[in-house]
């Protein structure tokens, strides 16, 4: 069973853990998650994935990070936590993902967002363009 409720500085460290096992999501210094809007999904009474956004106006929001613990995953976490931003944020959803990650981009496919353009050089340290995606949650 899996529960998805906001995220906060107590699960910084279990997010730390996720998100250092999981090298195709940004690699934040989790302190700053505190200025986003951030989401947890939790399971078995540990922190097993979250997501990050943030608003930018006019009914439109920006999922910044999203990953699931390695032992987690396959179980429809990602899509409970992508789920619940589109049901807190009512309008356009936008995302950029990297070309390569063709897992994380099939899970924003079969939720519906669809791909809108190329972001060339996007990736600090890497030549990879980030693909952008959208999706019109309500
Ligand atoms: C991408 C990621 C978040 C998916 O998490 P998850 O909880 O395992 O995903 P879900 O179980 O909710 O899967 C939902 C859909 O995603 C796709 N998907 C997930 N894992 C997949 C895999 N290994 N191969 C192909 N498609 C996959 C499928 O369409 C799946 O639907 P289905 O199970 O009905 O076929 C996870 O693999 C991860 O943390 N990856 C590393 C970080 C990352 O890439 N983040 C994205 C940054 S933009």
């Amino acid at each position: 069973m899996t529960a998805i409720r906001r995220g906060g500085e107590r699960d910084f460290e279990e997010i730390a853990a996720i998100q250092t096992a999981s090298p195709e999501a940004a690699q934040w210094k989790v302190a700053d998650y505190a200025g986003f809007d951030l989401w947890v999904a939790v399971c078995e009474n540990r922190v097993a994935g979250f997501l990050a956004a943030r608003s930018l106006g006019d009914g439109e929001c920006e999922l910044l990070n999203l990953a699931v613990g390695l032992e987690f995953r396959r179980r429809g976490i990602a899509r409970h936590l992508v789920g619940a931003l589109a049901e807190a944020c009512c309008g356009n959803i936008f995302l950029e993902v990297r070309g390569s990650n063709l897992i994380a981009r099939n899970l924003y496919k079969s939720m519906g967002f669809k791909e809108i353009g190329i972001r060339p050089g996007y990736y600090d340290l890497s030549p990879e363009a980030a693909i952008v995606m959208k999706f019109h949650s309500c």
